[in-house]
């Protein structure tokens, strides 16, 4: 009976390890982050996976839509990081309230100009940048 147990306690802890492992670790990124590939696989509907892009902070976004958006992720007031609000579909820069839509406008707050839009190609189910 402990052994039993034991197995499926070890079942079930490799049941919720792994899908948190894959979606934390679909980026190849070569040893300059010059090239990046994103499995589009790991990455539902409305959500943003960030990532660094040529030592920069970076992010892509599937729309609710299906659309992606790649953007970088620094605020264009003072630097910051952005986040991405899900439910709001928009990005809030967490220094100076600062939003953005999903391809970069500025929504309001200080920012001077919109989010950065960096290239991409979708080839064989990933988003390869650089
Ligand atoms: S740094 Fe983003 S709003 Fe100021």
């Amino acid at each position: 009976m402990g052994v039993c147990s034991g197995g499926l306690l070890t079942l079930i802890g490799a049941g919720t390890v792994y899908p948190i492992f894959r979606f934390l670790s679909p980026l190849s990124v070569d040893s300059h982050g010059a090239k990046v590939a994103i499995s589009l696989e790991n990455l539902p509907e409305g959500e943003a996976k960030f990532f660094e892009f040529q030592g920069r902070a970076a992010v892509l976004i599937k729309r609710k839509n299906g659309n992606l958006s790649l953007l970088s992720a620094v605020c264009t007031h003072l630097g910051c990081i952005v986040k991405w609000e899900k439910e709001k579909e928009e990005f809030l820069c967490p220094c100076h309230g600062g939003r953005f839509s999903p391809d970069g406008t500025v929504l309001g707050g200080p920012p001077p100009k919109p989010l950065e839009q960096l290239p991409f190609v979708v080839k064989d189910g990933s988003v390869n940048v650089g």
